[in-house]
């Protein structure tokens, strides 16, 4: 489909924050928290689609937040509003949606925090307000950690102790000592993994969203393939969610 940019805001850390929305009267479709994006990013003049993860989404407003690391993704910072672009969406499988009633921790490293916003606000709608614990090097976005203390209770944690807790996620008392029904996660595979002990260790049912290079972003190229405890699995189309018993971590 063919979405129009609404907006294209650079926030602290050079993320970019960008909103799509449809033409004329047209809706878009339903998106679950955890699914992705694949954006043609034409001014880069690159020829593969770029997978972003779903900021947050409503029928008319697709937001995305970027972190600008090749041609593509920085040339999103270019687009003006009114710039039309072509994404496919939605692809993948999502986060699990806990029950109502369930205790949630969600963990986000870097831009990795990029799908647990709509995740946070779809568990609202259960009546649920979970915990996100929030890993950067510095002291993030404010209006980023702002739409996020709107859903979630926030847990800020740097690198260089320059906000919130001084230290790694893995460290966050949160983790280390809250108990939970749920435990989801999307950020670097180091990151993910040394969660992942200790969230087995304390036997803490989790997720993980697997931030693999992707292609085509359907199945059809293999290059995002991950081992899993079922065989290699495509993340593109099998994920990019996976339960912790299907990651051999
Ligand atoms: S990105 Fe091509 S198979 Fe997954």
């Amino acid at each position: 489909m063919t979405l129009r940019v609404d907006f294209v805001n650079r926030l602290k850390g050079g993320l970019l924050h960008i909103g799509l929305t449809p033409e004329g009267d047209e809706r878009l479709p339903e998106m679950l928290p955890g699914q992705f994006v694949e954006v043609a990013v034409d001014k880069a003049h690159v020829l593969l689609n770029r997978p972003f993860s779903i900021f947050n989404c409503t029928d008319r407003l697709l937001e995305l937040l970027v972190k600008p690391l090749g041609r593509a993704s920085e040339a999103l910072g270019s687009y003006e509003p009114g710039d039309s672009i072509r994404v496919i969406a939605p692809l993948g499988h999502g986060f699990t949606l806990a029950p109502e009633g369930s205790r949630v921790l969600l963990i986000g490293g870097g831009v990795g925090i990029a799908p647990l916003l709509y995740l946070a606000r779809t568990l609202n709608g259960r009546g649920i307000r979970p915990v996100i614990v929030y890993g950067e090097r510095t002291v993030p976005d404010a209006a980023l950690c702002a739409r996020l203390s709107e859903v979630a209770d926030l847990q800020i944690c740097t690198d260089d102790g320059s906000a919130g807790f001084h230290g790694f996620v893995t460290q966050h008392p949160a983790l280390t000592e809250g108990s939970y029904d749920l435990l989801q996660v999307c950020g670097p595979a180091v990151m993910m993994k040394n969660v992942a002990r200790i969230a087995r260790g304390k036997g803490l049912d989790a997720e993980y969203s697997l931030e693999n290079k992707m292609a085509c972003g359907l199945g059809a190229c293999l290059c995002c393939v991950e081992n899993t405890t079922t065989g290699n699995r495509c993340v593109c189309t099998d994920g990019p969610v996976f339960k912790a018993d299907e990651l051999p971590w």
